[in-house]
């Protein structure tokens, strides 16, 4: 089956996330493999919000490694508690960071990362299994609307 996204061209951000939810509600929950759902996930959000860099940090053992993602390469390892992402795992709540440099310990894999928002993944019997990351190049770019629509859209999974 030949898979489409309509790119949305709306300036209105919660619009704009309106309409790629509708659309990865579709192509999600067609698609039994939560592997591949996050793969078409971070291209939707990727490309529909012209996000820096977004993708996925999976539990194995006692890390997180990396998962699906869209953007520059990144670490691949990431101990539970260790920068954004492990303190994510740690509390089991969404972070956001308005500036990184101002968060303790948090870990760089592109200088160009100004801002992020870290929400918790976690699967039908509400175990943790992962992070979904995005990140921005600009200063505090992530607020209540993203933190709101990216844990809806983490729930697809
Ligand atoms: N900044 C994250 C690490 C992952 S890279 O941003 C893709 C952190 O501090 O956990």
């Amino acid at each position: 089956m030949a898979e489409s996204f309509i790119v949305p061209i709306e300036t209105d951000k919660n619009l704009k996330y309106k309409l790629i939810y509708e659309q990865a509600e579709a192509l999600l929950l067609a698609e039994t493999n939560r592997i591949s759902n996050m793969a078409n996930l971070c291209a939707m959000l990727k490309y529909g919000m012209g996000f820096f860099w977004v993708g996925f940090y999976l539990v194995d053992e006692n890390e997180l490694i990396l998962g699906p993602f869209q953007g520059t390469v990144a670490c691949t390892r990431i101990a539970k508690g260790r920068g954004v992402c492990g303190t994510a795992w740690a509390e089991e709540q969404t972070i956001l960071v308005e500036n990184v440099d101002h968060f303790p310990g948090h870990i760089s894999c592109s200088s160009l990362s100004k801002s992020e928002i870290v929400v918790p993944v976690f699967d039908y019997e509400n175990k943790f299994i992962g992070v979904l990351d995005v990140d921005s190049d600009k200063l505090n770019n992530f607020d209540e609307i993203d933190q709101h629509w990216l844990e809806l859209m983490v729930h697809l999974l």
